[in-house]
């Protein structure tokens, strides 16, 4: 089964970025994180990054056909992006969000998700953890789909 795990802006700033929030590992260690997973789960895996709102579309528009499955940290744009909203719909893929913080207990403007509403499920809060989650998740989603 093949994942593609996109996430938005400024998640390639982990580690510098408000460390009390977000922690102290870098992107870098997330990729290792996620690769080291997926290969436990017997999942192949592929990450990409963008602060592009259309760079995100682009990749998710081109994981059609390719990849059995999304986990998304739209980061900012989770809030924000109708268009990425429309690309998952588009393309119709099992998706999962992710966030590494609560976004529940945080800001108000942090509560809505626009990509949620295309994804079968979400995991906020449990910092890298949650990329796993959403890997196995994704994964029985599949199972069950036989
Ligand atoms: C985030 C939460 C978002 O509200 C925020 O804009 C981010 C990161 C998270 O992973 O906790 O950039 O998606």
């Amino acid at each position: 089964m093949k994942i593609l795990v996109i996430n938005g802006p400024n998640i390639n700033l982990l580690g510098l970025r408000e460390p009390d929030i977000y922690g102290k590992q870098s992107y870098a260690d997330l990729i290792a994180y996620i690769q080291k997973s997926a290969a436990e789960l017997d999942l192949e895996v592929s990450c990409f990054q963008s602060n592009h709102e259309g760079a995100i579309v682009d990749a998710i528009q081109a994981a059609y056909g390719v990849y059995d499955g999304i986990v998304i940290n739209p980061a900012a744009y989770t809030h924000t992006s109708i268009a990425i909203l429309d690309a998952l719909k588009a393309v119709a893929l099992p998706a999962v969000e992710v966030h590494i913080s609560d976004v529940d207990s945080r800001e108000a403007f942090r509560q809505i998700s626009f990509a949620g509403l295309a994804c079968q499920t979400r995991f906020a809060g449990f910092g890298f953890e949650g990329y796993r989650k959403a890997m196995e998740y994704l994964k029985a989603f599949q199972t069950s789909a036989r």
